[in-house]
């Protein structure tokens, strides 16, 4: 992927990720897997790590998962520019396993860069992973989804990771909910601050 076009501080964190071997995951890896989706944005959507579909082409969520995903987020009317979409891990685990708490806890000072640069005001964390390892926290996501939460001065909603979806269809409708609560929370959100703005 050509990223000429992105501004200074992306591109040094964009060439960061591409020179990272802070774990061995680094040394697998056909293509680091940063972002897709706006540079800045209220929602931060955030998966678990690249499959072989993202390691190939360098993007997140362009497999099956990204489809529904992106079915989802038409489905909803949601708008591409007011979300960013990345991954816990930016290499693709070996055969897709989950990645290790080390392996997240390198990836962890480029995530936090991430974040600072994105400046999103809500999270939607798909899946235990994403769940696990951004909150610290390890309740079951079939009990905790669904419901706001407050991290890093965010709000944050827990939810079913899209393959699990997949496998599993009855959890499409909750998924569906949760982007819909997300939706309403981010057009909220956006009208408090533009309103506060006028003030
Ligand atoms: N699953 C994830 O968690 N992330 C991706 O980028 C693709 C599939």
């Amino acid at each position: 992927m050509e990223h000429d076009f992105l501004p200074d501080e992306w591109q040094q964190f964009y060439a960061d990720c591409v020179n990272c071997r802070a774990c061995s995951l680094g040394e697998l890896r056909q293509n680091a897997v940063v972002y897709r989706g706006a540079l800045n944005a209220p929602l931060f959507i955030l998966g678990e790590g690249p499959g072989e579909k993202e390691d190939l082409q360098g993007r997140p969520f362009v497999g099956r998962s990204g489809h529904l995903l992106d079915t989802l987020l038409q489905a909803i009317d949601l708008p591409l520019d007011q979300v960013h979409i990345g991954n816990i891990v930016k290499c693709r685990p070996p055969g897709n396993r989950v990645p290790t708490e080390a392996e997240a806890t390198s990836c962890e000072p480029l995530l936090t860069r991430q974040f600072d640069l994105v400046k999103p005001k809500i999270v939607l964390l798909m899946g235990a992973t994403a769940y696990k390892y951004f909150t610290g926290q390890s309740d079951p996501i079939t009990k905790i989804r669904g419901m706001w939460q407050r991290h890093r001065g965010m709000d944050v909603m827990p939810t079913f990771h899209p393959a699990y979806v997949l496998r599993n269809n009855r959890h499409r409708l909750p998924l569906y909910d949760d982007l819909l609560a997300v939706k309403k929370r981010l057009e909220s959100t956006l009208l408090e601050e533009k309103n506060h703005e006028q003030v």
